[in-house]
């Protein structure tokens, strides 16, 4: 089968084709014909060699969490799916005996880890990972809800957005952002979000974004959404100087939700603000198979279209992290095998 690995830790111009066996499933694996696997920033830090997790010694990787596709073959002991099924990864790996696996919510284990795979023609999975699509659901809108959709939804939970609320995403024209602003119209919110391309918000505007802001200038959106209204809940994916114009435009006991770093690893925030306005801010990570359930079942039931951007074939893949580098994109890039 082909792979897009990456060869090097350089950039788009990194991913190559390679061919391996066909893997065989040990006895609680499945072994997943890969029709659609959307990527992510997380990939693309692995690609620019931005990434903890994997270095020179690990080459070529094979990265890509978010796998659709039908079941090829499954292990002796796997009983919740059968080779033919439609299925969407959880791509979550947890230990199964700490204690956040015993009470949950799972994404808290304390040895909680990713699957990579999925940039390939075949993939061996987890079977207990594996949700079972509904015929209405497409193969490329399944592959673009795991780490996106599933984080956006986890984070608009720990943040308690509910109708009327009125949600700020900067940096809202990415995975996690479209995610934020269709999820939060789905729970009866407002969305406010910021972007530096004019005709990226454009875009948004027709996916259920009530209020764009284009500017990536602090002070210029502070501004902006101050006089829009007061902000109860951030989806906070950037990270950097976003932090504190997050707390800055939030209400009193408003809600912070951190996830991502793209603008800056670290954030200076107003203590004295935060204490005086009982603000709050939640790291959160991934979501859990039950909010990747409940997605699949909204896209199943109409209420929910995940928003694709482009598709590309495996050996294209180089080009969809230029586009996804470049910040060419609205939503998600799906490579299909
Ligand atoms: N912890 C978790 O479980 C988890 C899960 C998913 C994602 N994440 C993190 O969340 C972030 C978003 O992921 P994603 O896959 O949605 O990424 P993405 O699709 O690449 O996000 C693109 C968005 O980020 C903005 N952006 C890019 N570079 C920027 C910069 N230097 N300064 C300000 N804005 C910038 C873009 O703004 P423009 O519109 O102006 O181009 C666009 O709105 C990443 O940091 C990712 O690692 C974390
Ligand atoms: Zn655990």
């Amino acid at each position: 089968m082909r792979l897009a690995a990456f060869s090097e830790l350089i950039g788009p111009d990194g991913v190559s084709i390679i061919d391996r066996p066909v893997p065989e499933p040990d006895p609680t694996e499945a072994v997943v014909s890969v029709e659609a696997c959307s990527i992510n920033r997380h990939d693309l830090w692995i690609l620019e060699g931005d990434s903890a997790m994997v270095d020179s010694d690990h080459l070529p990787f094979v990265s890509g969490l978010d796998v659709a596709g039908a079941v090829e073959d499954v292990g002796e002991d796997v009983r919740n799916v059968e080779p033919g099924d439609r299925v969407v990864l959880c791509p979550n790996e947890t230990c199964g005996t700490c204690r956040y696996c015993r009470e949950g919510p799972e994404n808290l284990c304390e040895r909680f880890s990713l699957f990579h795979g999925g940039l390939a023609e075949a993939a061996c999975v987890e079977a207990d990972r594996l949700v079972t699509l509904p015929d209405g659901v497409e193969m490329a809108e399944a592959a673009a809800l795991p780490t996106a959709y599933m984080t956006a939804y986890h984070m608009l939970r720990r943040v308690g957005a509910g109708p009327a609320d009125l949600v700020f995403i900067p940096g809202v024209t990415g995975g996690v952002g479209v995610a934020g602003v269709q999820l939060a119209a789905v729970l009866g919110a407002h969305s406010v979000g910021t972007s530096s391309s004019r005709a990226k918000l454009d875009r948004l505007e027709s996916l259920g974004l009530d209020y764009a802001i284009e500017s990536t200038d602090p002070n210029e959106i502070r501004d902006a959404v101050s006089e829009i209204g007061q902000v109860d809940g951030v989806l906070n994916h950037l990270g950097g100087a976003y932090t504190q114009l997050g707390l800055d435009v939030m209400r009193r006991d408003g809600r912070m939700a951190v996830c991502g770093r793209t603008a800056g690893g670290t954030s200076e925030i107003n203590i004295t603000d935060l204490f005086l306005g009982h603000k709050r801010v939640i790291g959160s990570t991934m979501g859990t198979q039950g909010d990747l359930e409940r997605l699949v079942e909204l896209v199943s039931d109409g209420a929910l279209t995940p928003e694709i951007d482009e598709t590309y074939p495996l050996e294209e893949t180089g080009s969809a992290f230029a586009a996804m580098q470049n910040r060419e994109s609205v939503g998600k890039l799906v490579v299909r095998p």
